[in-house]
């Protein structure tokens, strides 16, 4: 059933492309219009909605997180993202016009489920995105959006983030058309791309042997630093999750503007240092940081490992390892940045010993709150 590999997360990382394009089918017409009907929330009463929420846990919640800058910039809408288990217990704002959404693979996940049922109880709607049908979290709510990823068997989440995120831009771009935000030509124009992006995850895992490589020299590290900004940030932190669920490492991801406020502390000679960098094009001032972020801690001797744009030449000569992913919209860059930090915690934790699909302490789906 593992099809041929060693571990159901290596198989689960293959069938990203499929997983990806599964969750866009039948949702985007030829004309380059978005359909969600089987969403079932009329757009009239889209149109209404004057705050988005979002709630999920671990991976999940950083989907969530690059939800929240999508939401906002193509709809208008303020939208916060917060961890399913804080949710409830600080007696949230929420009314009529307030859209909750749900985001689980398991749609088992009790945290989130609590957090529903008290967003449902202040009149708030529900909206679930959700890969297992029929499973508590869309029943309780009133409406679903399946992604298409298929049984995810490894503890460690991968095919479902990448499908969450299409599914979370798919809801944020969808809003936005209904609306008629003045993002209008930009919904067109990523809606367009957003169909390419199944290649484009293929292609980086075409190029992937040098992160494995680099994985396993790191296998005798104890600490591993991740940063981002923008979209790029709830990467990092996904990227550090990965790692200590897999590798059983010290790691934690930054806000790259964070650096000064404290972190810049940690670094030492030596320290592995992963940053994900922005596209050059669209938001190019935080580009431009960014890449100064890295001048900084590889002045103090970190080891930079640069996660970045093909053809981003500023960045090269600041980077110790350079894992390059194709040009996507500045919006869109997760699907594709997420790919090698799946990666390479796959290959440390082997590289460890450890075991890839079932890691000590965790389960699939976590039942108890
Ligand atoms: O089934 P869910 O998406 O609700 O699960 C949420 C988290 O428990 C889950 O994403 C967890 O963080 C993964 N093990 C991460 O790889």
């Amino acid at each position: 059933e593992k099809g041929g590999y060693d571990y159901f997360m290596l198989k689960e990382i293959a069938e990203q492309p499929k997983a990806v394009a599964d969750t866009l089918l039948g949702r985007i017409d030829a004309a380059g219009t978005l359909s969600l009907d089987e969403v079932r929330i009329p757009a009239s009463v889209l149109r209404e909605v004057d705050k988005v929420v979002i709630v999920a846990c671990g991976t999940a919640y950083h989907a969530g997180m690059i939800a929240k800058y999508a939401i906002e910039h193509w709809t208008r809408i303020p939208c916060e993202t917060e961890l399913a288990s804080e949710f409830r217990y600080r007696d949230p704002i929420l009314d009529q016009r307030t859209l909750v959404i749900a985001i689980s693979q398991s749609g088992e996940t009790m945290d989130t489920l609590m957090a529903l049922r008290h967003a449902r109880e202040q009149g708030a709607r529900v909206l679930a995105i959700c890969n297992t049908n029929g499973s508590t979290i869309p029943r309780e709510s009133d409406a679903v959006l399946y992604t298409h990823a298929g049984p995810e068997v490894a503890v460690a989440s991968t095919k479902a983030f990448l499908t969450q995120l299409v599914a979370c831009y798919l809801v944020a771009l969808y809003l936005g058309q209904v609306r008629g935000t003045k993002w209008g030509d930009e919904i067109r124009s990523v809606v367009r791309e957003l169909s390419a992006i199944a290649t484009q995850v293929d292609e980086v895992l075409e190029t992937m042997e040098p992160v494995r490589e680099l994985a396993r020299s790191l296998a005798d590290k104890n600490t591993v630093l991740f940063l981002g900004r923008h979209v790029g940030y709830p990467v990092a932190l996904e990227g550090a999750l990965k790692l200590k669920e897999l590798a059983y490492m010290h790691a934690e991801g930054f806000a790259a503007g964070e650096l000064k406020h404290g972190p810049i502390a940690l670094i030492e000679r030596d320290l592995p240092v992963v940053v994900v960098v922005p596209s050059p094009r669209g938001r190019s001032v935080i580009h431009d940081k960014i890449v100064s972020n890295i001048q900084e801690i590889r002045a103090r001797g970190a080891r930079t490992i640069v996660i970045a744009e093909r053809g981003d030449t500023a960045v090269r000569p600041y980077a110790d390892h350079l894992i390059e992913i194709p040009p996507t919209p500045v919006l869109l860059q997760p699907l594709v940045a997420t790919v090698p930090l799946q990666v390479f915690a796959c290959e440390l934790a082997t590289a460890r010993g450890n075991e890839v699909d079932q890691p000590r302490n965790l389960a699939k789906s976590v039942t108890v709150e």
